[in-house]
């Protein structure tokens, strides 16, 4: 059996990459993070605020882990604040990982929840052929695309930046693009992450041509290790069971892109 710690690990931040006006990159030494699999997740407590659950980013350099963080809320924005210098405290690895097919496969991403399918990527066998689309509101807020370049530039690829207002890239939502693309395209794998209603409908549409689907559940987490019960969904625990579930299992879900949990643990509709 796997052996989970509990114990946070005080990092430096080393280097801040600013990736939009609003999304950042924090980097730091990390052996353990550095080689998380594609799903896995991190607590990270941000001292005298809080503790967030944060995907764990690829970087360039043996080594070296990060976070990817978008200010929204007091949390996320006193993180996306921190200086170079800055301690942070790191529990983990979490969470199961994704199961990546052969073959020709698709990743959906939105806004941060592009940090776990870049990783994804970066495990990609070389025999993958990758269509990476990526959803971002505007220009200003499209990120990532060098680097997806960079990390499958030995594979057969291409990256689609999606606009929601046709600003940059293909225009509207991430999901239309990939419904136009499903058309004339079939894929052996398809993964997603990012914000939950995007996900329902990738899993719908790939459920729909029968292609393997996985996505990456983003929900309220508290302890990171399945004690808390705070990222229940149906009967299993999002953080201990996931983050990553099939199709097969989210289409029978009373859940997945109908409801989630607040801070107090109570059901509210999206
Ligand atoms: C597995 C996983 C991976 C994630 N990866 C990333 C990532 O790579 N980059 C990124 O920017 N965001 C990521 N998130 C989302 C992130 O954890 C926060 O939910 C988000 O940053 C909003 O936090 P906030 O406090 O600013 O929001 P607010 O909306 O202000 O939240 C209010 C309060 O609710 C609590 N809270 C909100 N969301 C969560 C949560 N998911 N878990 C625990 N408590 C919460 C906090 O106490 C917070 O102060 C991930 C979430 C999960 C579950
Ligand atoms: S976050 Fe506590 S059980 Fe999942």
């Amino acid at each position: 059996m796997q052996e989970i710690s509990n114990r946070s690990s005080i990092r430096i931040i080393e280097k801040i990459i600013d990736e939009t006006p609003t999304v950042r990159t924090l980097v730091f030494s990390d052996d353990s993070l550095s080689n998380v699999l594609p799903g896995q997740f991190a607590m990270v407590w941000i001292p005298g605020v809080n503790e967030l659950p944060m995907s764990v980013m690829v970087t360039e350099e043996k080594g070296k882990a990060a976070f990817t963080v978008r200010k929204r809320g007091v949390s996320s924005t006193t993180m996306y604040d921190l200086q170079v210098g800055s301690q942070i405290g790191v529990r983990g690895p979490y969470g199961n990982s994704f199961t990546i097919k052969d073959g020709k496969i698709l990743l959906v991403g939105g806004g941060t929840g592009l940090v776990p399918l870049l990783r994804l990527a970066k495990f990609a066998k070389p025999t993958n052929e990758v269509i990476i689309l990526m959803g971002s509101k505007t220009k200003d807020e499209v990120f990532f695309e060098d680097m997806a370049n960079k990390i499958l530039a030995k594979n057969k690829h291409q990256v689609v930046a999606c606009t929601e207002d046709g600003s940059y890239g293909q225009k509207g939502f991430v999901t239309d693009v990939m419904e136009k693309l499903l058309r004339d395209a079939t894929f052996d794998g398809i993964y997603t992450c990012g914000p939950e209603l995007m996900m329902y409908k990738v899993v719908q549409m790939a459920n729909s041509k029968n292609t393997f689907v996985e996505a990456s559940l983003e929900r309220m987490m508290k302890c990171g290790i399945g004690m808390c019960g705070s990222c229940c969904m149906d009967d299993v625990l999002v953080c201990h069971d996931g983050t990553v579930f099939d199709g097969e299992f989210l289409a029978k879900s009373q859940e997945f892109g109908h409801t989630h949990r607040s801070k107090a643990g109570i059901l509210e509709n999206y």
